[in-house]
């Protein structure tokens, strides 16, 4: 059966500041979601990372299809009116535009899409991110899908062994989407030459070679500053990853998240903190609002989700979050100070802009 996974994501509020959602603004989601409209998908998971909530849908129609993003778009406005009810902080923070205008792409949200040819077992990985940006799956993604020290499969299997297709967005591009294509391992360095900068190169998609019908991963490339004009909140990243035999093991993607790397984000998205895995529904840190990930594996047969299992709760993961709390503690002793603040083109408050701006012309000449 060809199937379509949609996963979308919006932060529409939270308790005491960016935690996370109020069980009530979450049943409220949940509510529109299952009972509202059935007929338009055959089954669904809403969770929360953060103060993010993530509605994913199993469905038969196309990516884009305007029904199924209407529905989102209904459950994120029916849970901000909860959330504005309850004075919940940033109620409907994501929702950038007033009018539905047929997809979600645009208007705040970040959507990942991907469609398939649903496998006898189809393992399917389900990432999202808060406190962060599109790139902060880059290194991840590549470690899982090009490198052999962290992906064996590359070597050991069959369907892995002629490689994957990249394809990166230029995220800074504005008038039309920019993307290229690139064939690893024949194209591993271009790949890294764009990989290495992760504001502005998104990994959009990952494809088989071996099949090249078959995505391998779809990730949500929004970003929410070139929508709204200005610092509205990190666009925390959602990603589809289809796992197991022509693609990586789901133990060769997890390991990839083990690195913890350096990603923007973080207090008032303005600095540089390790990428914390962490397990579902789990709240912001006040520890600097840390950017973190959550992974659930699940199954789908027909369309219908099994229940889904944590890729980041056991015992292992302990000890890879104490690590990362020392990498976080060590950036964060320097403060304002770079990299540990972003460099002033990834600042999106315009406070400090208009502050520099000001003490440059205090500068003399001297003579
Ligand atoms: P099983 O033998 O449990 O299916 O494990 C296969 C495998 O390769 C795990 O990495
Ligand atoms: P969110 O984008 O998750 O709301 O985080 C905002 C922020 O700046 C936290 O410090
Ligand atoms: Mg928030
Ligand atoms: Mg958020
Ligand atoms: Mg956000």
């Amino acid at each position: 059966m060809r199937l379509t996974l949609s996963m979308l994501k919006a932060d529409i509020g939270a308790v005491g500041g960016h935690t996370a959602p109020s069980p009530e603004v979450l049943a409220r989601v949940r509510e529109v979601i299952t009972e509202g409209q059935r007929a338009v998908f055959l089954d669904s998971l809403v969770f929360h990372c953060g103060d993010d909530i993530v509605v994913a849908l199993t469905h038969t129609r196309d990516p884009g299809d305007p029904e199924v993003h209407a529905l989102a778009w209904e459950a994120f406005q029916e849970g901000t009116r909860v959330a504005q009810a309850q004075g919940l902080y940033g109620a409907g923070q994501d929702l950038l535009k007033d009018a539905f205008s047929g997809n979600l792409v645009g208007l705040g949200p970040q959507v990942a899409e991907l469609q398939f040819e649903e496998r006898p077992n189809e393992p399917v990985v389900l990432l999202a991110a808060d406190k962060t940006e599109p790139g902060a799956y880059n290194l991840p993604l590549y470690l899982a899908f090009a490198d052999p020290m962290h992906s064996p499969g590359l070597l050991l299997s069959p369907g892995l062994q002629a490689g994957f297709r990249f394809r990166v967005m230029d995220v800074e591009a504005t008038e039309a989407e920019h993307v290229i294509d690139l064939a690893a391992p024949e194209r591993l360095y271009d790949l890294a030459i764009l990989l290495r900068d992760p504001h502005r190169f998104v990994i959009e998609s990952i494809w088989s070679r071996k099949y090249p019908d078959e995505q391998a991963v779809a990730v949500s490339t929004t970003r929410l500053r070139n929508i709204a004009g200005r610092y509205v909140g990190k666009d925390d990243p959602v990603a589809i990853v289809r796992v197991q035999k022509i693609f990586p093991a789901t133990e060769e993607l997890g390991p990839c998240f083990a690195l913890a790397p350096f990603v923007a984000g973080d207090t008032r998205g303005s600095h540089h903190l390790p990428l914390m895995p962490v397990p579902a529904n789990t709240p912001a840190s006040s520890y600097f609002c840390m950017p973190m990930v959550m992974g659930l594996a699940v199954s789908i047969k027909n369309g219908r989700f099994t229940r889904p299992v944590d890729m980041f709760s056991d015992p292992v993961w302990e000890h890879v979050r104490r690590h990362v709390v020392e990498k976080a503690m060590e950036m964060r002793r320097q403060g304002f100070v770079e990299p540990a603040m972003l460099p002033y083109g990834e600042l999106e408050y315009t406070g400090i802009r208009d502050r520099l701006e000001r003490l440059l012309e205090e500068f003399t000449v001297r003579s």
